[in-house]
C-alpha cells in the first residue's frame, strides 16, 4: 500500500514536472526575456521580465507566486500575467467582466499557447479560459529580437447566453520590483506639446489618461518612460520605453502595492465605457510596444525608432515628400490664381509638393472661416471655379505634386451635411450644444457615416488620382457625449467611435496603398503608433516657432523617428533667423508654411539651398540611427546628430539658444561613428556669402576623437544653429 503510493506520489510529481516544464513560456528579443510560468494552480504568472539570460537551466530557480509576500505564508498570490477582478488580487485587475448573471469575478487559467514565426519576430499566442464561465482570453506577443521591442494585445471573448459587460481590459500588466521608480510623462496642449517632466513613484497609483474622445492626445501623449533606481537619463541606466497604439482615450496606471513593487497597465480608458460584449464576439485590445534599454533613454528610442520604420509606420522604409504648404501663409484668403503662384514658388523653393489647406470647400455653406462649411466637400465654386482638377492640372505645370488637407471626421452645424444628417453627429437630444471650434464630431460608430467618411478620401481620389497626399486634421475633442446611433449602448461610444476611424483608415489603406498622410490634431493631438499604421506621418504641434520646437521635437524623438515628425519653416518667432528655423525644421520630415515674398535674396537662397542639402542627406536624417547629444531641458543649447547604418556619413546639428554671456561652452561629443574610421567636417546650410567659423571645418578626425573629444561648435550668440555634415573617406 505505502509503495503504491509512493509510485502514485513519484508519479505525480513528475506529472507535475513535465507540465511545468512544457508550461513555462519564453518571450524573448536579443536582449530581454519575458518568462512566463504555469503555477499548479493552472494560472498564468510572470516569473521574470528583465536582461536575456543566458543559461536556460536558470529558468528552474522561478517561482510563480507571491514576491515578498508579507505573511510568510504559501500564497497563490503573485504576478498574475492578466488577473480578473473579484478575486484575491487587491490591485488593479487586467480584466473586469460582470456575468450576465450578475458575479463579478473572473479567474483565468491556461489552456494553450503556441509560437510562430511572423514579419520580423516571433509571435507568442496563449489561450486563457475561466472554468467556472465560458469566458476565453487570448494573449498575443510579438518579440522584435534585432529592435528589442514586444508589442502585446489581449483578445477577450464569451460565449454566455447573455451579454456581459466589460468595464476593464488591459492591453497587458507588466510587473517590477526595483529600489525605486522614476516616470517621465509628456503633457501636451495646443502648442505645447510633448513636454517632459520626471517625478518618483511612491505607493499608490498615478494615473495618465485621456478623456477627450478625439483629438484624444491634447493634454497628454500615449507614452512614457520609467527609470528604474534613477529618473531616466539619455545614455545610462535602466529604462523601460511603452507606448499604447489607441487614437482615443487611453490609460497607463502605475501601481506601487504594499510591498514596494510597481505594476504598470497601458488600456484603453474604462471611462464612461462599461462595454456590453455580445457572445463570440471579440473584444481586442489596442496594441502596447515596449523597449528597454540599460544605457539609457538614446538606445531605446533607437530601438523604437528602428522597429518603427521596420514594421509599423506606413512606408516605413519609403521616401518622404519635402513640401510647400499655404495655411500660415494665406489661411482662408486665396484663389485659384494666388495657388498657381504659390506652386510656382513650392518649385522655385525645390520641394517637392504644393499641399493646399483649410478652406478650399462648401458652397452653400462656404468655408470662409472655421464656423462654416465642414462636411462639405465639394471644391467651393467663387474660389476655385476650375476645382480641384484645375489645381492638379497648375501643380503638374508648375512640376510639383499636389496634397489636399481634409477634417473628413468632423461636421459644422452650418453645413448641407448637418442639415441632411443631423442625426450623424455626436450630440446630446436634451441639452444646449457646446461647440469646439464651432463643429461637432460625426458618429463614427455609425457604418453610414464610416462610408461618408471614406468617401471625402474616395471621391477626390476617384476624381483626381493624381492627388499625390493627404493631410488629415482632426480639430475637435468629442462634445455633448451622446451617439444618436447607439442609443441605449452609450458605453460604446468612446471605444467604437475609434473602432469606425480603424475602418475607414483601413478601407483608405488598402484601396489606395500608396498615398502617403499626415496625420494632424490642431497640432500634434493624435500621435499613436496603431493610427501610424495608416499614414507616414504626424503634424507635432502649430507651434513653429524654433525654440520651442527644439523642445516639442526633442519630446517626441523619445518615442517616433525623424521621419514620423512634420516640422515646417514659418514666421513664428521672426526674432529668429530663417536659418536657424530651417535648421530646426531640417531635423525632421522638412516643409515650409510661409510665402517666398517673406524673404529676401539671401534668405531665399538660404533656403533653396537647405532644400537641397536635406534631400540630399535625407536618407541619413531619416533613416539613420539619431543620437540626441544635449538637451536642451539641460540649459541654453541642444545637438542632435544622425548616422547612417554603414557609419560613412553622419549629420550634426547643433543649436545655442539662450547662452550666457562669457559661459562655459564645452565641446559636442559625438556618438555612433566609427571610432576607426576617419571623418572630413564640412559646416553646410550656411547664408550666402558667409564662411563658417567653425575651427573644425574642412579637417579630418577620427571618430575615436569626435566621440571622445568632440567638436567645439556651440557659441555665445543667441539662436544661433550650425548644420555639420561628416563623411568617412
Ligand atoms: C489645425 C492644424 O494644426 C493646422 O496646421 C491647420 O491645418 C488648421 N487646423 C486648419 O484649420
Amino acid at each position: 500500500m505505502k509503495k503504491l503510493f509512493l509510485l502514485l506520489m513519484a508519479l505525480f510529481t513528475l506529472a507535475q514536472v513535465k507540465a511545468q516544464e512544457k508550461s513555462v513560456i519564453q518571450i524573448s528579443t536579443d536582449n530581454t526575456d519575458l518568462i512566463l510560468q504555469v503555477a499548479p494552480n493552472g494560472r498564468l504568472y510572470q516569473a521574470y521580465l528583465g536582461d536575456k539570460l543566458l543559461n536556460e537551466q536558470d529558468i528552474k530557480h522561478f517561482s510563480p507566486y507571491v514576491k515578498g509576500g508579507s505573511d510568510g505564508s504559501v500564497s497563490t498570490r503573485g504576478w498574475e500575467v492578466y488577473p480578473g477582478s473579484g478575486a484575491e488580487d487587491y490591485f488593479e485587475p487586467a480584466v473586469a467582466i460582470t456575468h450576465s448573471d450578475g458575479n463579478p469575478s473572473t479567474i483565468l487559467r491556461y489552456v494553450s499557447s503556441e509560437q510562430k514565426a511572423v514579419t520580423g519576430g516571433t509571435e507568442t499566442i496563449i489561450n486563457l479560459k475561466d472554468d467556472q464561465y465560458p469566458v476565453e482570453v487570448t494573449l498575443h506577443y510579438i518579440a522584435y529580437p534585432k529592435e528589442n521591442v514586444i508589442k502585446t494585445w489581449s483578445e477577450i471573448k464569451h460565449n454566455e447566453k447573455k451579454p456581459v459587460t466589460l468595464w476593464r481590459y488591459a492591453s497587458t500588466m507588466l510587473y517590477f520590483s526595483d529600489s525605486k521608480y522614476f516616470l517621465t510623462e509628456f503633457s501636451s496642449d495646443w502648442a505645447k506639446e510633448a513636454q517632459m517632466s520626471s517625478q518618483q513613484l511612491q505607493f499608490g497609483k498615478k494615473v495618465i489618461d485621456t478623456k477627450l474622445g478625439s483629438r484624444a492626445a491634447m493634454h497628454t501623449h500615449p507614452f512614457f518612460e520609467l527609470g528604474f533606481g534613477q529618473s531616466a537619463q539619455e545614455t545610462q541606466g535602466r529604462v523601460m520605453l511603452g507606448t499604447i497604439g489607441w487614437t482615443g482615450n487611453f490609460q497607463f496606471t502605475f501601481e506601487v502595492d504594499n510591498v514596494g513593487n510597481l505594476r504598470v497597465i497601458p488600456a484603453i480608458n474604462p471611462y464612461a465605457s462599461d462595454y456590453e460584449l455580445k457572445a463570440n464576439e471579440v473584444f481586442t485590445t489596442p496594441e502596447f510596444m515596449f523597449t528597454f534599454s540599460n544605457n539609457g533613454t538614446g538606445e531605446a528610442s533607437r530601438n523604437l525608432h528602428a522597429w518603427a520604420r521596420n514594421y509599423q509606420l506606413k512606408d516605413g522604409q519609403g521616401d518622404r515628400l519635402s513640401l510647400l504648404n499655404n495655411w500660415e501663409n494665406t489661411y482662408f484668403k486665396f484663389d485659384e490664381q494666388l495657388l498657381s503662384e504659390l506652386m510656382k514658388e513650392a518649385k522655385h523653393l525645390g520641394v517637392d509638393m504644393f499641399l493646399l489647406d483649410d478652406g478650399w470647400f462648401g458652397n452653400k455653406h462656404p468655408r470662409n472661416s472655421d464656423n462654416a462649411g465642414l462636411g462639405d466637400w465639394e471644391a467651393m465654386k467663387s474660389k476655385l471655379p476650375g476645382g480641384i482638377p484645375a489645381l492638379v492640372k497648375s501643380a503638374k505645370e508648375a512640376g510639383v505634386k499636389f496634397g489636399i488637407w481634409i477634417e473628413p471626421e468632423m461636421v459644422n452645424p452650418k453645413s448641407e451635411l448637418f442639415e441632411k444628417h443631423p442625426d450623424w453627429a455626436i450630440t446630446l437630444p436634451n441639452r444646449k450644444t457646446y461647440y469646439y471650434r464651432n463643429q461637432l464630431v460625426l458618429d463614427l460608430s455609425n457604418p453610414k457615416v464610416q462610408d461618408f467618411v471614406f468617401g471625402v478620401v474616395d471621391n477626390i481620389l476617384t476624381e483626381n488620382p493624381e492627388v499625390a497626399y493627404f493631410k488629415w486634421d482632426c480639430n475637435s475633442p468629442i462634445t455633448n457625449v451622446y451617439s444618436p446611433y447607439l442609443k441605449n449602448k452609450q458605453g460604446q461610444l468612446y471605444i467604437d467611435h475609434v473602432r469606425g476611424i480603424y475602418n475607414v483608415l483601413k478601407r483608405v489603406k488598402e484601396k489606395y496603398p500608396n498615398t502617403p498622410m499626415m496625420l494632424c490634431s490642431g497640432g500634434g493631438a493624435r500621435c499613436d503608433y496603431e493610427a501610424l499604421k495608416y499614414f507616414t506621418e504626424f503634424w507635432c504641434s502649430d507651434n513653429t516657432d524654433p525654440i520651442e520646437r527644439l523642445f516639442i521635437q526633442w519630446g517626441f524623438s523619445q518615442i517616433f523617428p525623424s521621419k514620423a515628425m512634420s516640422a515646417h519653416v514659418t514666421s513664428w518667432n521672426k526674432k529668429t533667423s530663417v536659418k536657424f528655423r530651417t535648421d530646426v525644421a531640417s531635423m525632421c520630415k522638412l516643409g515650409f508654411d510661409l510665402g517666398l515674398k517673406e524673404l529676401n535674396a539671401d534668405e531665399l537662397t538660404y533656403c533653396q539651398n537647405a532644400v537641397a542639402n536635406w534631400t540630399r542627406l535625407k536618407k541619413v536624417i531619416l533613416d539613420g540611427d539619431q543620437y540626441r547629444l544635449v538637451s536642451p531641458y539641460d540649459g541654453n543649447h541642444m545637438s542632435v546628430m544622425y548616422t547612417a547604418p554603414d557609419k560613412n556619413k553622419a549629420v550634426l546639428y547643433t543649436y545655442d539658444i539662450h547662452p550666457r554671456y562669457a559661459e562655459k561652452l564645452l565641446p559636442v561629443k559625438l556618438q555612433g561613428l566609427d571610432p576607426s574610421k576617419r571623418y572630413k567636417v564640412k559646416e553646410i546650410n550656411l547664408m550666402p556669402n558667409k564662411k563658417s567659423n567653425l575651427g573644425a571645418n574642412e579637417k579630418t578626425y577620427s571618430g575615436d576623437y569626435l566621440m571622445k573629444i568632440g567638436i567645439n561648435a556651440f557659441t555665445t550668440n543667441q539662436a544661433f544653429s550650425r548644420v555639420i555634415e561628416l563623411t568617412a573617406e
